[in-house]
């Protein structure tokens, strides 16, 4: 492994993932493609310009193969991560035609030149939201893909298509399964930057249902430990959980960021509920473990640490929060009651 191309290394833990490798290996050289949609932003590595190892930024589609092909033999990349993903499951619930597109068919087009151009390594970052919902226990990698969004069944599509790569071609990849992240750089349509977004500005916080819903957040820098340890211990053909033990009911999770920034409960509003909203995830990530990776963070720190980032960083995302994001917020939460009813089609007939 010595050149590798980060795709989706605009966005969110993309982009992180970058900033936590260029520090951990002093002579891997990266390249980043991205097709800058509305989550992919050169903010998000705009400290990095000019470091010696981030050789380049590419702007481009995974979808696109001449273009992917095109700047892994300009810059010998023997080794693709690709992040680049369409990833809000709400979404997915109302237009999840940008979601098979990417999500799948670009799987398929980086597995396509991995295969042709016979490359080390795709490492492939999916999600803990292909098994669904879990009501007991953990999940474990052998369970059963049960996804239940349209963005979760793009992910599973994808993940088949890694499993069916490496049977059939013997293409040497691994796959990630990672909890909910949090932490710098994070889009404000997530929860929790959302939450503290909105709190910084007296606004409204809008949770879906009762809030009594878990997710197991981890801190993105543990996330991409775990990954950089399946790159380097993980088996081609296996798929890894990457979460921690701690879950966090929403409720919980709001409380604590209210108090964080000194605001009041009064600011969190109940609003109609996500539909086939997954009540929660939890991950057993034991066989990630057992190669050496444990999460750094608590739950507690990595919130706070994500708090005191988003107070200090009005410049990244006060832009955000206009033009685009504006559209978004209203047709998601202007009027949700109807919206879901018109999603679920409960008028009909
Ligand atoms: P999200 O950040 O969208 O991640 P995911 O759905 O992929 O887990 O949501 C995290 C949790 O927060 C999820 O249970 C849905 C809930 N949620 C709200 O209560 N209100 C909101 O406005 C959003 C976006 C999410």
């Amino acid at each position: 492994m010595r050149n590798l191309l980060i795709t989706g290394g605009a966005g969110f833990i993309g982009s992180n993932f970058l900033r936590y490798m260029l520090e951990q290996y002093p002579h891997y050289r990266f390249v980043v493609y991205d097709v800058l949609n509305y989550r992919g932003n050169l903010d998000n590595l705009r400290d990095l310009d000019g470091h010696p190892r981030y050789l380049a930024f590419v702007r481009g589609d995974i979808c696109d193969r001449p273009a992917v092909e095109k700047v892994v033999r300009e810059y010998d990349v023997d080794t693709i991560v690709n992040f680049a993903a369409e990833t809000h499951v709400d979404r997915s619930i109302i237009d999840a035609d940008a979601f098979i597109r990417t999500d799948v068919y670009g799987t398929y087009v980086l597995l396509e030149v991995v295969k042709d151009l016979r490359l080390e390594r795709l490492h492939h970052v999916s999600t803990d939201e292909v098994y669904g919902e879990v009501l007991d226990g953990s999940s474990v990698e052998t369970d059963k893909l049960e996804a239940r969004s349209p963005y979760a069944a793009s992910k599973a599509g994808a993940e088949l298509l890694c499993q069916a790569y490496h049977t059939t071609y013997n293409v040497p990849v691994t796959v990630t399964r990672g909890a909910n992240n949090i932490g710098p750089y994070q889009y404000p349509e997530n929860v929790v930057p959302l939450f503290i977004t909105n709190a910084i500005d007296d606004l409204p916080l809008p949770v879906y249902g009762d809030g009594r819903q878990v997710r197991p957040y981890q801190y993105v820098l543990d996330h991409c430990q775990g990954i950089d340890v399946v790159l380097h211990h993980g088996t081609p053909g296996e798929a890894y959980n990457v979460g921690p033990d701690q879950e966090t009911v929403n409720l919980d999770m709001t409380y604590l960021l209210l108090d964080l920034l000194g605001k009041p409960r009064s600011l969190i509003q109940f609003v109609t509920d996500r539909p086939g909203h997954d009540r929660r995830y939890s991950l057993n990530s034991d066989k990630l473990k057992a190669l050496g990776w444990e999460p750094a963070h608590t739950f507690e720190q990595a919130l706070e640490k994500t708090v005191r980032w988003y107070e200090a960083n009005e410049w990244w995302w006060r832009k955000i929060k206009s033009g685009e994001y504006k559209e978004w917020y209203r047709r998601n939460y202007e009027d949700r009651a109807a919206l879901v009813r018109e999603l679920r089609a409960d008028d009909a007939g």
